[in-house]
């Protein structure tokens, strides 16, 4: 199994440049399914998880040329509509084909996607709105079972909390519908506004894109035809995690293609902490703190702070000058990184779903073990900055959404090298 070895305490300089984002890259190959005829996809992420999903659409039938960062997708040979567990369970995201299979092909089968390391993560919202949307669905031998033969008919969702994949699932069920959807408390993510961008692109009336409330003509059966390539957005997240790198080893570094608004929040909590920020069109420096300062923040939905970047912003608090406070509150066990952290020596002690981070002066090298996405880069950061080396193991979480990690952070001067045992 591949491992990161890390030796500590390179300061970083020069620039890379950001990949598209995995969560709005996963969400477009599913649309895709909206169509039977040729799509082109480009500045595609180099992860494992989009290699997944393109895998998947293989299963179903569906033509695919897949080139590192291009995709040219024909859905219109689909001749499967189940996506099985061996598929789902090792990304939960393929749950993303369920609207789009079931608005185009009248039926799906598709896995439940089980457990997760960062807590329990139902799909029950995604359901109950597609239950509201005329389909009829049944839970069986670890299956979603969907049917709706005369097709998916609009109608009005509300969700009770705000689900970024539930809004992705119920746009694209929407968009071949009959009659209206209007989806009050729709998440706001740049990655959903992507994906509305694409199906309104593609003909379909979509009113109140990037906004709390959509409302969405169906075409009433009618698969889409998306004329020009999909270019898929800045990876806000991956943006983010380069900034926190600059942060904690205090270096200046510059990260190109980038989109400032989606990083607004990380910008604001890095500035509290001292950094400060040049920024051209779609490039941004950071120059680092003198004295990093402890930050508080709790994690919400977009234009908020990101819980993808919560378990990073909790590397660079431990070695800031005073007592930092981080509260979770979208995925009940997105804690996974504080014992690992405190391997490396931090000093975090958590209560309910607040981490307190104590500062310490300095952390040291040891073994530790990622346990999911952004639990494995915020144990890279810290490795960043520990005297001597770090073992980071079970790496293929971080393969699974970090374009050439390791590439790029050795480009910036760290010492980083991938390894097998
Ligand atoms: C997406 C992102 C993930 C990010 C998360 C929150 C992708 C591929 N993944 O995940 O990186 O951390 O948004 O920004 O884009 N919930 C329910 N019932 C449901 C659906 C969700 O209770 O049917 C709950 C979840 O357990 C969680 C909260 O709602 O507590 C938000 O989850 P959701 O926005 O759906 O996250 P994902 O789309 O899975």
């Amino acid at each position: 199994m591949d491992y990161l070895e890390i030796v500590g305490g390179n300061k970083l300089s020069g620039e890379i440049t950001i990949s598209g984002a995995k969560n709005a890259a996963l969400p477009v190959v599913a649309a895709t399914i909206l169509s039977d005829k040729e799509v082109k996809l480009t500045n595609l992420p180099n992860v494992v998880d989009i290699r997944t999903l393109i895998k998947l659409l293989g299963m179903l039938g569906s033509e695919v040329d897949h080139k590192e960062t291009t995709a040219v997708i024909n859905n219109g040979s689909i001749n499967s509509t189940k996506a099985v567990y061996e598929i789902v369970s090792q990304m939960r995201a393929s749950i993303l084909v369920l609207g789009p299979l079931l608005t185009r092909f009248g039926e799906c089968e598709v896995s439940l996607p089980g457990g997760c390391a960062i807590g329990q993560r139902p799909i029950d919202l995604h359901l109950k709105a597609l239950e509201a949307m005329g389909a009829h669905i049944e839970i069986k031998g670890g299956y979603v079972r969907a049917e709706a033969p005369d097709g998916l008919k609009g109608a009005k969702i509300v969700f009770d909390k705000i689900t970024v994949g539930g809004t992705e699932n119920i746009v694209m069920a929407a968009a071949l519908a009959h009659g209206t959807t209007t989806i009050i408390n729709a998440a706001r993510e740049p990655e959903v506004v992507q994906l509305c961008q694409m199906i309104s692109d593609a003909g379909v009336q979509i009113d109140g894109i990037g906004t709390g409330i959509l409302s969405i003509e169906g075409t009433g059966g009618e698969p889409l035809t998306f004329d020009s390539p999909v270019e898929i957005i800045p990876d806000r997240i991956e943006a983010g995690t380069y900034l926190c790198a600059g942060a904690i080893t205090k270096s200046e570094i510059t990260l190109n293609k980038v989109n400032q608004e989606h990083i607004q929040a990380s910008i604001d909590k890095l500035e509290s902490m001292g950094c400060s920020f040049t920024m051209d069109a779609d490039s941004i420096t950071i120059h680092p703190a003198e004295k990093l300062l402890p930050v508080n923040l709790i994690t919400t939905e977009y234009p908020g702070f990101p819980t993808d970047m919560q378990a990073q912003f909790m590397a660079v608090a431990v070695i800031s000058s005073g007592e930092s406070l981080i509260e979770e509150r979208l995925f009940e066990n997105r804690f996974m990184h504080v014992s690992e952290l405190n391997r490396l020596g931090a000093n975090i002690w958590l209560k309910g779903n607040t981490a307190a981070i104590h500062p310490v002066e300095e952390l040291n090298g040891a073994v530790v073990m990622a346990t999911d996405l952004r639990a494995s880069s915020a144990l890279v950061l810290a490795a960043l900055v520990a005297n001597g080396t770090t073992k980071v193991r079970r790496i293929y979480h971080l393969d699974r959404g970090y374009d050439d990690l390791e590439g790029k952070l050795s480009s910036l001067g760290a010492d980083i090298t991938r390894k097998s045992e």
